[in-house]
Formats: structure tokens, C-alpha cells, sequence
């Protein structure tokens, strides 16, 4: 039986108090045993996140990767810096990453490539912008960004988790609907599906203003196997809610 994964994306935001006391009300919440749940959370805070959840069912998580081992890469974080602190999770071509920071299909696939050799589970996100899904595009932009890499990562494929996040409906409180979500997410399970026999047990993820009032519908459509929560994480009754829906 596949878990649903929970996973929430703290962006630029947290702080040694702040970490704190959101810990600590996360921890007084429940983590259901068939849920699996993970805080992705800025480079600077993995060591006190370790610390702040050791002993709690929430994994810990890594927003970025760098594609490289190690040497001159000024401002990068390795794998192996993410195994000292215990880190699960990296979301790997988050659409803030490619827009902001021009992160290619090439350099996802490679960060893909360099986190499942150190046994860290990519979250790789996928989505389309407002203009590629007015201009009828949302379909193979997404085929093209998973095709990548599935190219780069071949069987190994099995080991991810994708994260569907129409670049819209983040951050903007436009939700994708629960059909629109479902009708992406069934094309990326068919993708997936002809490069693994393990498909129907990959996690599938939707992100993108999900919140306390929409994560039940959504959760409940049969190809979403969970969320990437970005604002909402940052709440922990809200969260927490999140978790309990899935
Ligand atoms: P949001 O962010 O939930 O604030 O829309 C989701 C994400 O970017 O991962």
C-alpha cells in the first residue's frame, strides 16, 4: 500500500525562533501511521531541524541540490552535506528555481541523478506557467520536463516523487481544481508508466495553494497521492489539517 507524502516547502522563510515554536506545534499534532510527512526547509536550518524533530515522525527535507559531488561550486550544497544532517527529501526544479535562478531540464535531471545515488528522494516538480496553459500547452510541457528526467534517470525512475505544480497556482491562492489537477496527474502516471513496471506505486504530488479547505478534495482524486505545501506549511493548524485529510 502506497503512503501519501506531505511535504512542506518553507521557501525563504523560518528562523531559529520560528523553527521552533512551529516544531513544537507540529509535534503536538498526529502523524497518521499511513501518511508520511516531511518539512523541506531553508540549507542554513537543516542542522537545528535535525535537532528540533529527532525522535518525531517528519522526516527532514532539502529545498535544493547542486548536481555536482563537491569543489568549486561557490553557494552550493551537496548530497553528502544533506546525508551529515539526515536529510530524506530534496525538491529537485522547483519553478522558482528554474524561473529565478534558470535552472534547466538538463541540470534537474542531473541534480535527480546526483540525489538518488545518495539515497535522498527527489521531489521533482513539473508544471506549466498561465501562458503555456492558456496557449494549450500544459500537456506537453510537463511530458517534456518528466521526459527529461526519465531520459537521464532511466529505471531508477521508480525512486522519485513527482511534484505536479501548475506555476499559476502558487502562491497565488488560485488552486488548480480537483479535475484539472486529476486530468495532468493521469498523464504523468501514463508517462511513468512506460518507463517503470513500479508506476502505481509512485507518488504523485500536487502543489500550488493547496490549503486546509481544498486538500481533502484534492487528495481524494485517484491519481494525487499527496501535496507540496508551500504558504500553508508555515501554519501548523493548517498543516496539521492537511496531514489529517490525506
Ligand atoms: P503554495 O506553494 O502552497 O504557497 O502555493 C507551493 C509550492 O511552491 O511548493
Amino acid at each position: 500500500m502506497k503512503k501519501k507524502l506531505i511535504a512542506g516547502n518553507w521557501k525563504m522563510n523560518g528562523g531559529l525562533a520560528f523553527n521552533e515554536s512551529l516544531v513544537a506545534a507540529l509535534r503536538a499534532g498526529t502523524v497518521p501511521p499511513d501518511c508520511d510527512v516531511a518539512v523541506c526547509v531553508p540549507a542554513p536550518y537543516l542542522a537545528h531541524l535535525q535537532t528540533l524533530l529527532a525522535g518525531s515522525a517528519i522526516a527532514l527535507g532539502a529545498q535544493d541540490v547542486s548536481q555536482y559531488e563537491s569543489g568549486a561550486y561557490t553557494g552550493e550544497v551537496s548530497t553528502a552535506m544533506l546525508k551529515d544532517f539526515g536529510v530524506r527529501y530534496a525538491i529537485v526544479g522547483h519553478s522558482e528555481r528554474r524561473l529565478y535562478h534558470g535552472e534547466t531540464d538538463g541540470a534537474v535531471s542531473a541534480k535527480t541523478a546526483r540525489a538518488l545515488a545518495a539515497g535522498i528522494t527527489p521531489i521533482v516538480c513539473v508544471g506549466e506557467t498561465l501562458a503555456e496553459r492558456e496557449a494549450g500547452q500544459t500537456e506537453e510541457v510537463v511530458k517534456r520536463q518528466l521526459a527529461a528526467v526519465i531520459h537521464v534517470n532511466g529505471h531508477c525512475i521508480s525512486e522519485i516523487v513527482v511534484a505536479y505544480e501548475p506555476v499559476w497556482a502558487i502562491g497565488t491562492g488560485k488552486t488548480a481544481s480537483p479535475e484539472q489537477a486529476q486530468q495532468v496527474h493521469a498523464v504523468l502516471r501514463a508517462q511513468l508508466h512506460a518507463a517503470t513496471d513500479r508506476s502505481a506505486l509512485m507518488r504523485i504530488l500536487y502543489g500550488g495553494s493547496m490549503n486546509a479547505a481544498n486538500a481533502a478534495q484534492l487528495l481524494a482524486q485517484p491519481d494525487i497521492d499527496g501535496g507540496l505545501i508551500g504558504g500553508a506549511a508555515l501554519k501548523a493548524p493548517d498543516f496539521l489539517t492537511i496531514v489529517a485529510a490525506a
